[in-house]
């Protein structure tokens, strides 16, 4: 009697990952793994490879459209390895039956640690300072040298109230900040537990010392902060934004920044990553700019490899994986 051999499930990793992540889906896998050092794999040659692939473990820099399910006949989970999952076509993934996962709650404490970093370099300058000493321009200690806004005391306004933003709450209470959140639905739950205020966000616009954004992107997010709402903020204001570039409308953020509307802004996500060379951001000293590194450390970045490998597995193996974003697609196999 002939034997079968029973085809292993495909899965391709485009990018670098914790080798560990790896190591968990070779166990039950054929795994393609072909990152490029210090470097993304080119979409184009992503797409080329995805002809027989089941399974998907990428970060959310690759667009999960028609364009490339058409490209994957096969593929059954696509898994981001982050929380955010804009990336995903979620109508197309559905049509064409494709699960997708994300890597929540592993990243929260790091990414708030990111974004009240952002907020206190901007307000206290200190990149700027930074830049100032290294270059040589360090002559004198003259009166006000780089004297930035008070942070300590003041009040912040957080724009999506989820993991991070209640994470972020929690670090400006440390900071004796009085805390204002809106949020799509009020959140009792955390107002119960910590000293919160929910409020319109024209309130927290008007308010606020410091404007934190940290919705998802969605139809419904997109420019949520726009000219009208730039409007509204305090001109000695600062505006950060940990969420996605899309939730904030750059232009109008650009003219708010020349002329003074606000003090400054703390970004580490733009409408279009990376930056393009000739970007405004880069000549504004009023603006802290980071390359999308919330979540950015090496053992956050490992257990969301670990997370995302995990979903992956699961899903592939026909059991429910922890953390679906589409669940009405998931059939068990
Ligand atoms: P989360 O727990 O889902 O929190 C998002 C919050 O935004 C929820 O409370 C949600 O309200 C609220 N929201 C959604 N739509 C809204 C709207 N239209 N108006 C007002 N509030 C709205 O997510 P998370 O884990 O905190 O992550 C938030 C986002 O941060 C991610 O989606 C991702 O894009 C971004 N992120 C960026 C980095 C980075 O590297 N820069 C790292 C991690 C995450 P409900 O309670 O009604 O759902
Ligand atoms: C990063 O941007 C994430 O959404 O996890």
């Amino acid at each position: 009697m002939g034997e079968f051999a029973v085809r292993k499930a495909k899965v391709y990793v485009p990018d670098t990952v914790a080798v560990e992540a790896i190591d968990i889906l070779r166990q039950d896998f054929e795994v393609v793994y072909t990152p490029k050092e210090n470097a993304v794999t080119p979409l184009s040659e992503l797409l080329e490879r995805l002809q027989d692939v089941d399974g998907l473990l990428v970060y959310p820099r690759v667009p999960i459209d028609k364009n490339l399910l058409d490209q994957a006949p096969n593929l059954r989970v696509v898994s981001n390895i982050a929380v955010g999952y804009d990336n995903f076509d979620l109508s197309e993934m559905a049509k064409q039956k494709v699960v997708g996962t994300h890597t929540p709650d592993v990243l929260t404490e790091t990414t708030a640690d990111l974004a009240f970093g952002l907020l206190l370099a901007a307000a206290r300058r200190i990149p700027e300072a930074n830049a100032f000493v290294k270059s040589g321009q360090w002559h004198a200690n003259v009166p006000n040298l780089l004297a930035g806004t008070d942070v300590y005391g003041r009040i912040i306004g957080i724009v999506g109230m989820g993991r991070i933003g209640t994470a972020v709450a929690r670090r400006a209470l440390g900071f004796g900040m009085r805390v204002l959140y809106y949020n799509r639905r009020r959140r009792s739950d955390i107002e119960n537990t910590m000293h919160v205020h929910y409020v319109h966000l024209d309130h927290l616009l008007q308010t606020s010392d410091f404007v934190v954004v940290l919705t998802p992107l969605t139809e419904e997010t997109v420019h949520l902060i726009g000219r009208s709402q730039l409007e509204q903020m305090k001109p000695d204001a600062y505006l950060i934004n940990v969420a996605r570039g899309k939730v904030v409308d750059e232009q109008a953020l650009i003219f708010a920044l020349q002329n003074g509307w606000i003090r400054g802004a703390g970004l580490d996500v733009y409408e279009n990553e990376p930056l393009p060379s000739n970007h405004p951001f880069l000549h504004m000293n009023q603006v802290v700019t980071l390359p999308h590194i919330g979540s950015s450390t090496v053992e956050t970045r490992k257990a969301m490899a670990l997370l995302a490998a995990e979903n992956l597995r699961c899903a592939l193996l026909g059991e429910k994986p922890p953390h679906m974003v589409n669940p009405e697609v998931w059939d068990g196999k």
